[in-house]
Parts: C-alpha cells; structure tokens; sequence
C-alpha cells in the first residue's frame, strides 16, 4: 500500500508542529502509515512542552482527499486502535491548538478533520465534500453530531446526504473556516496565527480550549464511538465494497448482480 511518495512529514518551527500531508501523486489520501504518522505528531506535540500549537497543512493540490480507499478495501479498520481511530482520537482530544490551512481538496476525513481544529484557514482554491454516503458509507469523526450542531439539520443534511463538492465560501458562510485567502496567502496567514497562539501564556491557552470543548467533549467522543462501529460494518458491506473497488477500477458502481 505504502508507495515512496506516503508521507506525513513533521518539522518543527519555534514553538509551532507543522504536520504536513504529502502524498500528492495519489491527492494526499491517507494510508493507515499515514493515519500513525499523523497520531505520532499529535502525540508528540502533546508530551513536548517546547510545542505550543500545532499546524497540519497539505501538499500541491491537495489538502487530502481522504482515506485511501484501496487501503481500506484491503485493511478496514479492525477496531478502536487502529490507526484511523487512534488519529480521530488524538485530533479530537487535543489539549494545544491546531491550526489548518486548507488548499485544494478536502475531501471525506479532509473535511470532517477541520471540525476538530480550532483555526482553519482555505485557499480560494480549496474543495469541500462528505462523500461519505455515495460511498455507502456514514458519516465520521463525529461530523454526525457536530454538524448538524453547528448548521441546523437541513444544512448539514445537505452536506451529509447530497455529499456534493462545496466551496470555501460556502464552508466560511457555514462557519466550517475562518478565512477564505488567496492560494499565496495561506501558509504565511496559518503560521501567523500559529504564531500568535504559540506566544500565548501556554497553560491559560490549554485551559481556554478545555473550557471551549468541555460541553460537548464526552458526546463526540461517544459519537465517534458509534459512527466507528457502523462506520466499519458499512466498510465490510458488498454494497461499499463494490463502490471502492469501482474507483480503483475507474468505473460506475454496480448494484444489481448480488451486492
Ligand atoms: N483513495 C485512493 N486513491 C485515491 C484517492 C483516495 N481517496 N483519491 C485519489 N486517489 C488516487 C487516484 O486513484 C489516482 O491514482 P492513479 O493515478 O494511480 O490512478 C490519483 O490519486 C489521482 O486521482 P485522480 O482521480 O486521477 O484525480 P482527479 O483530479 O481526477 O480526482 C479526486 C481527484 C480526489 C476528486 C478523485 O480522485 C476522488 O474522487 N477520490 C476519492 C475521494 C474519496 O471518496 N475519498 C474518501 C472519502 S471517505
């Protein structure tokens, strides 16, 4: 599965952990090696008092499209610590803030990831979708709960059960962002802020974020918990294993012979 290019790579700016998405030939989507890049970052942020936020960017054209879905065709995630849920775990958990810049796609996990940043600024380029149920999938990483909190069901229906592409604009308008800027923008605006946060008064910024999270802390974690489960029958389902194995095969999906 892991080609040369998968990668998350990790290098450290002051008091800033930038984790950055790098496997542009395959659109940054996330392999399980990935998914344990990503929670190594995030867990090492969180041991090192030296790191104060933390900043995930992509790469190229991409912010990620998601989850490999050839990995999970091949490796669906077996139960909560496998790589997938330890990374949803550790970005939902957070205790130091994390910045996102968003360039281009942000696609599944791409998108639902940002519901867990505490900034999250996009390029005019960037593309948004939950295409989860055109995968005969759910929804994950508690966007079923966070989601529909934050937009009001209709809106979030349309997100989660349209799963068409959206735009930054529509993502700011949504409250999904903070900032749309221009593509040269981005990085230099997300390391500013990250910047910013860092030179805050460290232990008054952890607990200004716990206090921020705490209302609705144990019932995401239970969401995430839920939407796992069903989340990886769906995986094992004929139905989502013909809709993955039909992209990988370049095709349409097929839903009448048996699946
Ligand atoms: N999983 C596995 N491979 C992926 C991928 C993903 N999520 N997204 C892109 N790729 C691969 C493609 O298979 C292709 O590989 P190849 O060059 O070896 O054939 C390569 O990345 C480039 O993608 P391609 O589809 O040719 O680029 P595009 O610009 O036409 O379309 C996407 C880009 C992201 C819109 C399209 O690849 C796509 O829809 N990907 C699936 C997104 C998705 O459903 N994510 C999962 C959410 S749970």
């Amino acid at each position: 599965m892991q080609d040369e290019q998968d990668s998350v790579l990790v290098a450290q700016q002051d008091a800033v952990l930038r984790l950055q998405i790098n496997r542009p030939n395959k659109k940054n989507a996330l392999t399980t090696e990935m998914y344990t890049k990503l929670v190594e970052g995030l867990e090492s942020a969180q041991a090192d008092p030296n790191i104060r936020v933390i900043l995930i960017t992509g790469s190229e054209d991409s912010f990620t499209s998601g989850n490999d879905l050839n990995d999970f065709l091949q490796n669906p995630p077996a139960d909560s610590d496998s790589p997938v849920f330890r990374f949803l775990h550790a970005i939902s958990t957070a205790e130091k803030p994390i910045v996102a810049a968003v360039n281009g796609l942000a696609i599944g996990v791409g998108t639902t990831l940002l519901l867990h940043c505490d900034l999250v600024y996009a390029a005019e380029n960037a593309v948004f979708q939950l295409p989860f149920l055109n995968l005969a999938l759910v929804p994950e990483a508690g966007s079923s709960l966070i989601l529909p909190q934050l937009l009001g069901h209709v809106r979030a229906a349309e997100l989660l059960l349209l799963g068409d592409r959206f735009s930054a604009q529509k993502a700011a308008e949504y409250g999904i962002i903070n900032e749309v800027v221009a593509a040269e923008e981005l990085e230099p605006l997300a390391l500013s802020k990250a910047n910013t946060l860092a030179q805050k008064a460290p232990e008054a910024l952890r607990l200004s974020k716990q206090l921020m999270k705490k209302a609705n802390a144990k019932l995401i974690a239970q969401t995430i918990q839920e939407e796992g489960k069903i989340f990886g029958e769906r995986l094992r389902s004929p139905e989502a294993k013909e809709v993955m194995r039909a992209f990988m095969e370049r095709r349409k999906p097929e839903f009448s012979k048996g699946n």
